[in-house]
């Protein structure tokens, strides 16, 4: 099977990514529970991993004023998120800085908030970055985490995994319809297929979340589930 690399698949989204994605009401709902359970406020140090376009961070933005650092490992998804910093004159408030999150090297203690939506379930293994994020947050800072509640590893020939991720994407594929159209209905579809088959996508339930945060020394570990689509959940831990 031919794989199209994270880097590649990013390069051909940006474009499309704001009016397919970012239509749809549900990934919202998910980033303003990201800001709400932050607890963001004036002067925090964010950083935001897969700040993408930057929906996230213009959302911690119009809760605090707060300065953050978003990072990327696509040029092309950062370079929307740097127009708009622009036209909304945020230099003040963001930088933006192409680095992959498996590279972060950040000084310990940095941020009072690192957070990440729909990000992380790209890397594979996420124990050293969960590690590294523990080291470059200070003490009391917190951890957000947005993501799909979903366990994907196991085979892929595995019919209870196939039928878990069928019943997921059942329900996020006429969202997307829904409320985006064709065309996000056309993308969340290739990338459903990327879930299914592992391609670049790994999610992991937030059960194994916990457990991987609790290994990395986080405390007063919380989980939230978006009331009405009970796949995506927001994790808090504290450091
Ligand atoms: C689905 S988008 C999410 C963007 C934004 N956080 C949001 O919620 O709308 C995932 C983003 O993570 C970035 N990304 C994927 N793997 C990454 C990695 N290893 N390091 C840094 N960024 C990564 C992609 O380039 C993309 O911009």
């Amino acid at each position: 099977m031919k794989k199209r690399s994270t880097k590649n698949w990013f390069k051909d989204w940006a474009n499309e990514y704001d009016r397919t994605l970012g239509k749809i009401k549900r990934h919202h709902k998910l980033l303003d529970l990201a800001v709400e359970r932050s607890g963001v406020k004036k002067n925090d140090e964010v950083l935001d991993i897969g700040c993408g376009t930057g929906l996230l961070s213009l959302k911690f933005l119009k809760k605090a004023d707060c300065r953050i650092v978003g990072i990327d490992s696509s040029r092309d998804m950062m370079s929307i998120f740097k127009e708009k910093i622009k036209r909304l004159s945020l230099e003040k408030n963001v930088s933006c800085k192409f680095k992959d999150a498996v590279k972060i090297d950040f000084k310990k203690d940095s941020f009072d908030i690192v957070a990440s939506t729909v990000t992380l379930h790209h890397i594979k293994k996420k124990d050293p970055v969960i590690k590294n994020i523990h080291k470059i947050l200070k003490p009391g800072g917190r951890f957000v985490v947005g993501d799909i509640d979903i366990d994907t590893t196991g085979k892929l020939t595995d019919i209870d995994r196939l039928t878990r991720l069928l019943d997921y994407l059942k329900m996020e594929l006429v969202l997307a319809m829904k409320e985006g159209g064709v065309d996000a209905f056309n993308r969340m579809y290739d990338n459903g297929k990327k879930h299914i088959l592992n391609d670049g996508e790994y999610c992991i339930s937030f059960k194994q979340w916990r457990e991987l945060c609790k290994k990395a020394g986080f405390r007063k570990i919380t989980v939230k589930p978006l009331p009405d689509f009970k796949w995506f959940k927001v994790l808090t831990a504290v450091k």
